[in-house]
């Protein structure tokens, strides 16, 4: 008989002494493990073909591992996903200045976004887990004392993910998950071979910094249109300016139907696991990044040594700066009125 695994384990303490806990969570074949700096999901575990387990993410060992790394692997990100060009953003006629750390800008949530925070616990069960925090007024330059739960839901068939927020003032709010997916093994190295597909229609273009130009633009005719599928390597080194300046894909596509409502985000499969993603998400938008920026990585679980291309994200999200351009959906969140989304990805 399988023993049963503790749903809770100790994962560490942070520099200022906050304990750090591993969940747990089992439905069916799949085995998910987070940890609650971050709330970051460290492992999933998902048969292969023959049924053989796989673990499809990016993790660490360690925790201090989790806290010298700067690629956000796993991790919650909040309170805005993605980058606010100049770290500026105007609401109800007033100037709000962010933390700059991306160069001038702002890129998920700042120097201490949610990805390096310690998430509390609020309840856990054998499949699921539901994380809080709350972030308080003027942290990272945002106002409004923002509560967010995030629920991980394990299922026979994947990883559901709920959010929810609500502010005692008006704020920004667009919440997603970095995972980095590796589909052939988070230690078989680059994804370069492994496909994606996105059925988006249009893309929006960016800045040599990854800042919106503005633009919504049509995917068709260029190598941004993932529609039939492609190999995430001869896609991402196309002579392409888009993705020249980005050092590959790392842009939001937009999820075509109305926001608010579940509907295919995108989709991945390796040929050599045979094992297939698909992401759900009722955002407006999805981040395909297919990891260029690994490099420099801490080496990774059993000292996996991650590099560029080692694993890919669909990050459901708002548009990147919807702050600062008005035709982009709004990514505003008024006093008191409830953020929800959610994003399913399913394993087969
Ligand atoms: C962004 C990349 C960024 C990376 C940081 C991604 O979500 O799109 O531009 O470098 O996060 O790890």
């Amino acid at each position: 008989m399988a023993a049963t695994t503790p749903r809770a384990t100790p994962f560490g303490a942070t520099p200022d002494g906050a304990p750090v806990d591993l969940l747990t969570l089992t439905a069916g074949k799949l085995t998910c493990r987070i940890i609650t700096y971050g709330g970051a999901v460290q492992s999933l575990t998902v048969p292969d073909r023959t049924g053989r387990p796989v673990d499809v993410v990016l993790g660490f060992d360690t925790l201090e591992d989790y806290l010298r790394q700067d690629k956000y692997i796993g991790a919650l990100i909040g309170r805005y996903a993605n980058r606010i060009g100049g770290a500026r953003f105007p609401l109800d006629g007033r100037d709000y200045a962010l933390a700059a750390n991306d160069g001038p800008n702002h890129l998920h949530g700042g120097n201490v976004g949610f990805d390096k925070q310690v998430w509390t616990v609020e309840r856990l069960t054998r499949n699921a887990a539901v994380l809080s925090l709350v972030s308080p007024d003027g942290q990272e330059g945002y106002p409004g004392t923002l509560t967010v739960r995030v629920t991980y839901r394990l299922t026979p068939g994947g990883l559901e993910l709920s959010y929810w927020a609500q502010s005692d003032a008006d704020t920004l709010c667009s919440l997603t998950n970095h995972t980095y997916f590796n589909l052939d093994g988070h230690a078989s190295g680059p994804v370069q071979r492994q496909r994606v597909q996105l059925p988006a229609q249009f893309y929006t273009p960016t800045d040599p910094q990854s800042i919106p130009t503005g633009e919504i633009a049509p995917v068709a005719g260029t190598p941004m249109d993932l529609r039939e599928g492609a190999a995430i390597g001869k896609g991402a080194d196309r002579a392409f300016v888009q993705l020249r300046q980005a050092g590959g894909f790392d842009h939001n596509w937009l999820v075509p139907g109305p926001i608010g409502v579940l509907r295919p985000a995108g989709r991945a499969w390796s040929d050599k696991t045979g094992i297939t993603l698909e992401v759900f998400t009722t955002q407006s938008g999805v981040q395909f990044y297919s990891g260029n920026y690994l490099d420099g990585c801490p080496a990774g679980k059993s000292g996996a040594p991650y590099a560029r291309r080692w694993g890919f994200c669909l990050e459901t999200q708002a548009f990147p700066d919807a702050p600062n351009i008005p035709h982009f959906p709004s990514a505003l969140l008024s006093k008191g009125k409830l953020y929800r989304h959610k994003t399913v990805y399913r394993f087969s």
